[in-house]
């Protein structure tokens, strides 16, 4: 048996055992604290196809690094030149494997001038090559030791099963409704719902904030409406469809909003948005010229990237096989082009309540950064209203890492975040710091939730 295969059964072997004597045709895995209700429904059946189209190939012997190198004896190969000819030979031949192995070599070279940039797809696969080298090296939050290969997405085809185009607004011509908002056309991009549709050009590519309700009781610094609520579902219906899960893989359902009550899984999600932005918007969108208009969308976008791309139906793809590992080459971005600062940058939204502030920090990092600041304004204004209230602060940090230098990192971080409210006018002697009632229980390693200041108002 494979080991995605296998890995399948023992989840269904788990399955069974939890579910107690219930049956198939469903199943369900329990994943949060008992009484919680998150669990996952699984249907044995149509998991078993699912598993057997997310296998992943075999890894090809590797090939040897002496002898001369690739740019020493072909003319144009400024991105794999580096390896030796082996290495490149068999780097070519992965490839072909892995997107066009019905068409071969001839799919983006001309036979005879291999050397020459004729065909589009090759140019497309250059730049694919440093996608991959880019995802690997820089994302590393999202997509951990796992890592991806060409393979990840395109699954022996030129065209991956999953990419999306821009939808073409509504006709509103002869329509006595109005703008429906998108509204009432069921696509399959909101998992068949009534959801406003295209989630994806809002946050896949667009970064509009993704939340569903304001901080406040009140119509005062409200952040979402009606449209960004069904907006934000229907990004979440495709999120939760792509990997093949429910709301509870990410959520405690009791409040959505809450990160301290999350499974870790939503902060690699959080990840995984930032990085199919970052896709499509620094590498497929500044493709789109080198594609020919048979492979544009309707309103002549190029194709891009969702959560399905990779996951296709599987919460790790191709069930966490780390094929990448077995080639070196796409491991490190040699162009260090891209963002890299952009996904270390990464941390999670400010919470920004009235009497209820988290704030996040970089690995190691004391600093504040003002994103992050921007998470006391409303608690600010709630003590200036207030002025018998007081701030409490707490500093917290991951589980990696010298207890003793952590709980210093802690500390430091408490106090820029009390240095940043006394400078916004609070006295000092309203602005206390606490120590933390909870160690870290449920998070792990370097999560970037456990690096955070707690500020309540008292
Ligand atoms: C999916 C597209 C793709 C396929 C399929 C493919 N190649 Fe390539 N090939 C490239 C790209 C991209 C480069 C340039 C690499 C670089 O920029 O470092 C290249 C460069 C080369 C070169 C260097 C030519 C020169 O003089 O600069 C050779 C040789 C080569 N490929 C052989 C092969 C062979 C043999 C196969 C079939 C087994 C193959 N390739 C299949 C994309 C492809
Ligand atoms: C994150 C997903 C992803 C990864 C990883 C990826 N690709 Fe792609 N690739 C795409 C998307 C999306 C397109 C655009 C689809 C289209 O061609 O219309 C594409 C298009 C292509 C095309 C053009 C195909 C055509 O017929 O239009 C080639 C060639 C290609 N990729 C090669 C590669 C190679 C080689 C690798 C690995 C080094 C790779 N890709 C890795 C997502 C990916
Ligand atoms: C794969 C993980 C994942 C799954 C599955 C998932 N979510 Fe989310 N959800 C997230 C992440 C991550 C965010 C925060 C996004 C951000 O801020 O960029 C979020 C945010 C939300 C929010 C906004 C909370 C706020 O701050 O206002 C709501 C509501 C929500 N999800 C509901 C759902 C529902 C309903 C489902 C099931 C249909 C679901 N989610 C499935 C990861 C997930
Ligand atoms: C470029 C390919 C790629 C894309 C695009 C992608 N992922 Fe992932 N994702 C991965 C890989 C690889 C892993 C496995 C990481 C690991 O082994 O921990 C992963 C893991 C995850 C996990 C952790 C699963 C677990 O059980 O630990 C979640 C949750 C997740 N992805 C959500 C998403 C969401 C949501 C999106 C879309 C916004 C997305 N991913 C887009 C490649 C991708």
């Amino acid at each position: 048996m494979s080991r995605g295969l296998r890995s399948i059964a023992m989840l269904l072997g788990a399955a069974a055992l939890l579910a107690g004597c219930e049956r198939p045709p469903v199943d369900t895995v329990q994943r949060g604290f008992r009484g919680t209700g998150m669990e996952l429904v699984y249907n044995p059946r149509t998991e078993i196809k699912v598993a057997e189209a997310n296998q992943a190939p075999p890894i090809s012997d590797p090939a040897g690094t002496e002898g001369p190198k690739a740019k020493d004896i072909y003319k144009n190969v400024p991105v794999l030149g580096h390896l030796s000819v082996a290495e490149f030979t068999r780097n070519m031949a992965a490839i072909t494997e892995w997107v066009a192995p019905k068409e071969g070599c001839a799919y983006c070279h001309d036979l005879e001038k291999m050397g020459e940039d004729t065909k589009y797809t090759k140019v497309v696969a250059r730049r694919m090559i440093q996608m991959t080298q880019h995802i690997n090296a820089d994302w590393k939050p999202h997509i951990a030791q796992t890592g991806v290969t060409c393979y990840t997405c395109h699954r022996g085809q030129a065209v991956p099963r999953q990419v999306w185009f821009k939808a073409p607004p509504q006709d509103l011509k002869s329509d006595f409704i109005g703008d429906r908002i998108g509204q009432n056309a069921p696509m399959q991009m909101v998992g068949l719902s009534s959801l406003t549709y295209d989630p994806y050009s809002l946050y896949l590519s667009g970064d509009q904030t993704i939340g569903v309700g304001g901080p406040t009781a009140l119509p005062n610094g409200h952040v979402a409406s009606i449209v960004h609520t069904e907006q934000t579902y229907g990004l979440m219906m495709h999120m939760s469809d792509s990997l093949g899960v429910n709301c509870t893989y990410c959520h405690n359902t009791r409040n959505f909003k809450n990160w301290e009550s999350s499974p870790p899984q939503r902060t690699v999600a959080w990840h995984g948005i930032r990085m199919a932005r970052d896709l499509n918007n620094d590498y497929l969108e500044p493709l789109t010229k080198s594609f020919p208009a048979n492979r544009l969308g309707p309103l002549g976008d190029v194709a891009k990237v969702n959560c399905a791309t990779c996951h296709q139906g599987v919460y790790k793809p191709l069930y966490g096989a780390p094929m990448a590992k077995g080639y070196p080459e796409l491991l490190v971005n040699t162009a260090a082009t891209g963002s890299p600062a952009k996904a270390s940058a990464a941390l999670p939204p400010p919470m920004a309540e009235a009497t209820r502030s988290v704030l996040y920090f970089g690995v190691g990092s004391s600093a504040l950064e003002s994103e992050q600041a921007k998470g006391l304004t409303l608690l600010i204004a709630t003590l200036v209203s207030r002025p018998a209230a007081k701030a409490s602060i707490s500093g917290y940090h991951s589980a990696t890492g010298e207890l003793a230098s952590n709980q210093q990192l802690a500390n430091d971080r408490a106090l820029k975040v009390r240095d940043s409210i006394v400078a916004a006018g609070i006295v000092p002697a309203r602005v206390v710091l606490d120590k933390p009632l909870q160690a870290e229980a449920n998070l792990s390693g370097e999560d970037p939730a456990a690096r955070r200041v707690e500020v309540f108002v008292k």
